[in-house]
């Protein structure tokens, strides 16, 4: 892949971002998940490459858009093929609520190097660069805290460990503050806070626990760019999942993931704000317009871009208003 196609995609997180952002909290949260999956859909029209969606919003017969094995983009045959991962709106209750950190995220990736995660959960841990290389799932949550404090010439007990606020956390919660590190609890939203422990300045240093796959994946693009780690296991709580885990080609329902092998090659990720949060500003509004904070990053440079864009609807009236 020659072109940072991100830079292009960027144009499609943008046009979910607004069309999500125009029901935060209305508390329906099905209906703005609806409006950024539309509004993707209709953007990847004018988008310059040949994707095929490997993560996006379900099988054929259940999502009518952004299923998984659609082609989008109007790439012609000359152009690269590439994988697509997607989420037009990450945090759905997030943004229904308006509540930080809801996103819309897309990854590319030279095809068949993103993982085709079914949509189970995952069980991940994520740090950023100072911490590369040394986290280990098949170790406890307080082995890591050790480990990661050493990496980062720390004490344990500076530590901030974000996690899920589940009740399937609570005996990770008790254990992260027996081990004296800090907590804190998000009420959705991984795929922001995974890529919060690779920004020095947000405070988070580790992400301990179970979320869903497909956003797995997706963190992985993202922290494959940003240059942190992380480690995962699929978690199946029914044999339909693992059969469906099989059926997408994963041999070793027990494998646990590094990062290179959920997102390879040269990657790339763009995710914009729908709502304000650690890592991006959300949808702003002004007369006429609104406008966008986004991030756009590659592994290959290591560039992250941060793009603050000013839409103007009466020139390029907003999809589906
Ligand atoms: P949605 O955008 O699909 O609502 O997902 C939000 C999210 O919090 C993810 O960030 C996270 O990976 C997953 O849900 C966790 O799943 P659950 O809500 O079932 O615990």
């Amino acid at each position: 892949m020659d072109r940072n196609l991100a830079l292009e995609v960027v144009r499609v997180t943008e046009a979910a971002a607004l069309s999500a952002a125009r029901l935060m909290g209305r508390g329906e949260k099905d209906a703005a998940d609806q409006a950024a999956v539309t509004a993707m859909r209709s953007a990847f029209e004018n988008i310059w490459v040949r994707g095929t969606v490997v993560i996006g919003e379900g099988e054929r017969d259940e999502a009518p858009m952004l299923f998984i094995g659609e082609k989008v983009g109007v790439g012609e045959s000359g152009d690269p093929e590439v994988d697509i991962a997607v989420d037009p709106l990450e945090g759905t209750n997030l943004c229904a609520y308006g509540r930080p950190n809801a996103l819309s995220v897309i990854a590319i990736a030279e095809k068949g190097k993103l993982l085709h995660a079914p949509d189970v959960y995952m069980s991940k841990i994520a740090v950023g660069p100072q911490a590369k290389g040394v986290i280990d799932l098949d170790k406890s949550p307080t082995q890591n805290l050790k480990a990661i404090a050493d990496a980062k010439s720390v004490y344990v007990e500076d530590l901030t460990v974000v996690v899920l606020e589940r009740d399937r956390h609570k005996d990770l919660i008790n254990e992260i503050r027996q081990a004296g590190a800090r907590v804190h609890l998000i009420p959705d939203g991984d795929v922001s806070a995974a890529i919060s422990t690779c920004l020095t300045d947000s405070g988070i240093d580790v992400l301990f626990g179970m979320g869903g796959a497909p956003e797995g994946v997706l963190a992985a693009a993202a922290l494959r760019c940003v240059g942190g780690d992380m480690q995962s296991r699929l978690i199946f709580r029914s044999d339909a999942e693992r059969e469906r885990a099989k059926q997408m080609g994963i041999e070793d329902l027990d494998q646990k993931w590094c990062l290179e092998e959920l997102a390879r090659g040269d990657v790339m990720f763009a995710a914009t704000g729908v709502t304000s949060g650690d890592i991006l500003k959300g949808v702003r509004y002004f007369k006429g317009g609104a406008k966008t904070n986004s991030l756009v990053m590659r592994s290959r440079s290591g560039t992250i871009r941060t793009i603050e864009t000013e839409h103007h609807f009466d020139r390029k009236p907003q999809i589906g208003f």
